[in-house]
């Protein structure tokens, strides 16, 4: 069979015009009796391709009822520099196949708009919209992007693994991973006796890479991982799944102040290469009547200014002078909740910010501990409408301080002994973050819902397809 060129060649310039095979799903048919048209769509790119049909060509007679919207069609012909307004090309079909048909009766996917609440309900057809077609590409050129931000800088791509016994964020949230007959567990003592399970102890998907990161870096200087995480809480929210995506890069010999460079230089390197690589698509998504106004200028203006920085204490400070009433009341200690975060972001600063030096209670173990023994040395970044998008920290590499803090938060020290061990032999300051790549993919596409920035989105009650 010829090879089909695509229409993303076709509109990028990438072919001369002439004669072809295209190929794809009809958007639109226009019939009328000197000339009909279709709107093709193949997926490649934001656009459509006009074809241009004789309405007496007998190929087309035979199937002309059926070229419905959703159908799949192969056609072979010239494409011409188009005479119409508003479009550099089109294609006058001269042979032309009906691939597949769709019954209009049937096919969900009709031309009217349809609803992102309904199209979460037809998974199995979404792509097939220019709003998740648009999506997909974006993310597509993201893990491109990311990729190449941390090849290009000696950063080497570590696969941690999806099953682990330990729980990084230390606050349970797992799937657990077992073979046991779930009906009828084998019991000692009235508890389930993992000894029994696959792994011979409890297992689960695990929630974050960062410590087999920690010690890939403790080997390599600089690793990244990029892969699916999992939690299992119980957020029924706009910006929590419980299968993400995950960019976790880990460097030895890097302290807080290089950690929050890394991570505002990092962000501001992918949103740079999506403008570049993926403007149509941008364009498109911020044409929805979803998007913020200005939502392009302002990621380019994102991508080249400074992140404000504010430390923890500060912040809380500035809470409480807003003379807001937050829902959630504000006084030094608590945790930022999304409305404090989004007050400092979307009405304070009016952009991404850089919250540091968290107190150590709110915070995971493993975060280094600052020399007034009550605040770690954690970094948030919160951007505009959504809040966090990355959470990171400096690591506490200092053995003794580890140990004490492990024990003061009731946590079993002995399932740590390796990650203890880092810090026995050749111990080295080091510092890290992880980036939802879902919450990326909502800032940068201006999609609201992050069910909406991943094709098979899992949340409480959903794991269909
Ligand atoms: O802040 P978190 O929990 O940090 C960690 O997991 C660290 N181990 C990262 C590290 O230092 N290596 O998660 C990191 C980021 C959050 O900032 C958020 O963007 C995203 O992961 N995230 C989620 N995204 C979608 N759904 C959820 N349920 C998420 N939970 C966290
Ligand atoms: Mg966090």
């Amino acid at each position: 069979m010829a090879r089909l060129t695509t229409i993303r060649e076709i509109l990028e310039d990438r072919v001369p015009v002439g004669a072809m095979t295209i190929g794809g799903w009809i958007r639109t048919h226009r019939q009328s009796k000197r000339v009909s048209f279709i709107e093709l769509s193949d997926g490649t790119c934001a656009g459509n391709l006009q074809l241009v049909l004789d309405p007496t060509n007998p190929d087309y007679q035979a199937v002309a009822a059926k070229l419905t919207t959703g159908a799949s069609i192969r056609a072979e012909g010239e494409l011409v520099l188009s005479p119409a307004k508003g479009q550099k090309y089109e294609f006058q079909a001269k042979a032309l196949e009906l691939v597949g048909e769709a019954d209009p009766e049937q096919f969900p996917l009709q031309k009217k708009a349809h609803s992102l609440e309904f199209l979460r309900e037809v998974l199995h057809l979404r792509p097939r919209t220019a709003t998740m077609g648009a999506v997909l590409r974006v993310r597509s050129a993201a893990a491109f992007a990311i990729h190449r931000f941390f090849q290009d800088r000696g950063f080497f791509y570590l696969n941690s693994p999806i099953i682990s016994t330990s729980d990084c964020e230390g606050a349970g949230q797992m799937f657990h991973v077992t073979t046991l007959n779930i009906d009828n567990p084998p019991r000692v003592n009235g508890k389930v006796d993992f000894a029994e399970d696959f792994f011979k102890e409890p297992a689960s998907l695990t929630v974050s890479g960062q410590l087999e990161g920690e010690i890939c870096a403790m080997g390599l200087s600089k690793i990244y991982t990029f892969g699916p995480t999992f939690r299992a809480e119980n957020s029924n929210t706009t910006r929590h799944l419980a299968e993400f995506w995950m960019i976790e890069p880990e460097m030895a010999f890097y302290e807080l102040e290089d950690n929050m460079s890394l991570a505002q230089e990092f962000v501001q390197a992918v949103i740079r290469e999506l403008l570049e690589k993926c403007p149509k698509d941008l364009e498109f998504l911020a044409a929805q009547e979803w998007a913020q106004p200005g939502h392009i200028s302002n990621l380019q203006s994102v991508a080249e200014s400074q992140f404000t920085r504010l430390d923890y204490t500060e912040a809380i400070s500035i809470l409480e002078k807003s003379g807001r009433s937050f829902e959630y009341p504000v006084s030094w200690g608590i945790d930022l909740q999304s409305e404090h975060e989004r007050y400092l972001t979307d009405d304070h600063v009016k952009g991404p910010v850089t919250v540091v030096n968290y107190p150590k209670d709110i915070k995971a173990f493993y975060m280094r501990l600052n020399e007034d023994g009550k605040t770690v040395r954690a970094m948030d970044v919160l951007v505009p409408r959504l809040g966090e998008i990355v959470g990171g920290s400096q690591r506490e590499e200092r053995h003794d301080v580890l140990l004490g803090k492990i024990r003061a938060m009731g946590l079993d020290e002995s399932a740590y002994w390796w990650y203890l061990e880092l810090r026995k032999f050749g111990t080295v300051p080091h510092s890290g973050f992880g980036l939802g790549f879902e919450r990326l993919l909502m800032y940068v596409t201006g999609m609201q819902n992050i069910r909406d920035v991943i094709p098979f989105p899992r949340f409480p009650g959903f794991a269909k397809f």
